[in-house]
Order: structure tokens, then sequence, then C-alpha cells
């Protein structure tokens, strides 16, 4: 059957299993651990992950800030993470159900934090510039931006040849994207390589990335010119 962009089934089947893989719990620390060398999140600071999964990213992330919103389109991912969240009696992380490839609903507009980020989430995202000026609005004024996301691949990643999935980014295109999105790329790093035997029964590597952006506060602008 082909998947649609975004369709939660896929990450439903996938749910229970899903931290049973080492190389995506070995990737989840390489991304927090970077997030948090660049971002250097403080207590004060309300975060949000966008495609959270079960958590991984996020439960290393949440001990060093005030709170973080984890959002994801997948129940069966969020019931993974919701359980977690209930056996270690964690109590600022909220997981809510919701996609963030659509426009957001009436409570969400007057949200906004100070570090947002996702890991392997943003390829599945049909339109990537529409959903990087949106998420751009939620970023406070000098807020931190960090995605990780695979370099530009081979096509061959993915197991399902039908799965709506971008290839990964070109580096140039996405910094293009964010500052359009009115947003300053601080850097691009090589975070992670999944060595793995693509669907074409080759072994390959493919590359992961953490961009890094904020948002320029015009207010701070105004005042320094
Ligand atoms: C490859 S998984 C990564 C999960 C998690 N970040 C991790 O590192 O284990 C991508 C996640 O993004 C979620 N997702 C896909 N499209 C989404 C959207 N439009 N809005 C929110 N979450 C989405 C999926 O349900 C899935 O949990």
């Amino acid at each position: 059957m082909t998947e649609q962009w975004n369709s939660p089934d896929k990450f439903n089947r996938e749910a229970a299993l899903w931290d049973e893989n080492p190389q995506r719990r070995a990737l989840a620390q390489c991304v927090a651990k970077a997030i948090i060398a660049v971002a250097n999140p403080e207590k004060n600071m309300h975060a949000l992950e966008f495609g959270c999964g079960t958590g991984l990213v996020t439960l290393e992330i949440a001990p060093l800030v005030k709170t973080v919103s984890a959002v994801d389109t997948s129940q069966e991912m969020l019931a993974v993470l919701r359980n977690k969240i209930k056996i270690s009696g964690i109590a600022n992380v909220e997981a809510t159900c919701l996609d963030f490839s659509l426009p957001s609903g009436s409570e969400w507009h007057e949200k906004s934090f100070e570090l947002i980020y996702s890991s392997m989430t943003l390829h599945h995202i049909d339109d990537t510039e529409g959903f990087l000026s949106r998420i751009s609005n939620f970023l406070s004024p000098g807020g931190i931006l960090a995605f990780a996301d695979l370099d530009l691949e081979d096509g061959l990643f993915h197991d399902d040849p039908l799965e709506k999935v971008h290839h990964g980014f070109d580096r140039g295109t996405l910094a293009e994207m964010l500052n359009t999105a009115g947003l300053q790329p601080i850097s691009f790093e090589t975070i992670y390589t999944f060595n793995k035997t693509n669907r074409s029964g080759k072994t390959a590597a493919y590359t992961v990335f953490l961009v890094t952006a904020t948002k320029i506060d015009n207010k701070q602008l105004q005042h320094n010119v």
C-alpha cells in the first residue's frame, strides 16, 4: 500500500519496538549531546520537540529545561513516551498529538519556545519551506532551533520504497530555507553515521547533521543601531 506523507500508521506499528534498535538509541544520545553543547539549555527555558516519537531525545533534554512540549502525530509513539513519563514521575514533559505540517490550532497561537529541536523528523514533512516558516513563529527572539536529519542520500535509506520522505537534505539549500523563514543558521555539524545494509543489500554510510539556527531579535537589532 502507498503510504501518504505524515501517515502515522507506520510509526504506530513500530512504536512498541522502537527503542529496541541500538542505532536509534545511539543516534538519540548523539543528537541530545550535540543539542546540549550548542544550545546550552537552561532551567528557565520552554522547549518543543516536534516528532518526539518515544522521547529518546526529549528525556535527555527535559532535566535541563523548565518544560518540554513533545509533539508527534503517532498516538502509539506518544503512548510509549507517556508510559515512561508516568513510570519515572517526570513532571515537566507534556506529550501532545499534533500534526506539525499543518497550521496549528488557536490554542497554540500564543505559545513560544526558547528551544525547538527535532531528530529525523524533518524528512517526513512534505513542504519543508512552509513548515520552517510556521515553526519559526514559535521560536522566541534569540531562541535556538536545532534539527538533526540526514544529509542527501541515495534514496535507499528507508526500507519501504513507497514511503513518502525527502531523501535527506542539501545543507546549502536548507540554510537558504532557514534564512527565508527568518532564521539565521549558526552551524552544521556531522553528528552521527548510520552504517546500514540498505534495501538494495549494500552496506552504505548515511550521515546525520545537526543544524542550529537562531531567530534574530529585531528589538535587540534596533537597540544596537
Ligand atoms: C523517524 S521518527 C523519529 C522519532 C524520534 N525523534 C527519535 O529520534 O526516535 C519520526 C517521528 O516524527 C513523527 N512525525 C512525522 N510527521 C510528523 C508531523 N507532521 N508532525 C509531528 N510529528 C510527525 C512520526 O510519528 C515519528 O514519531
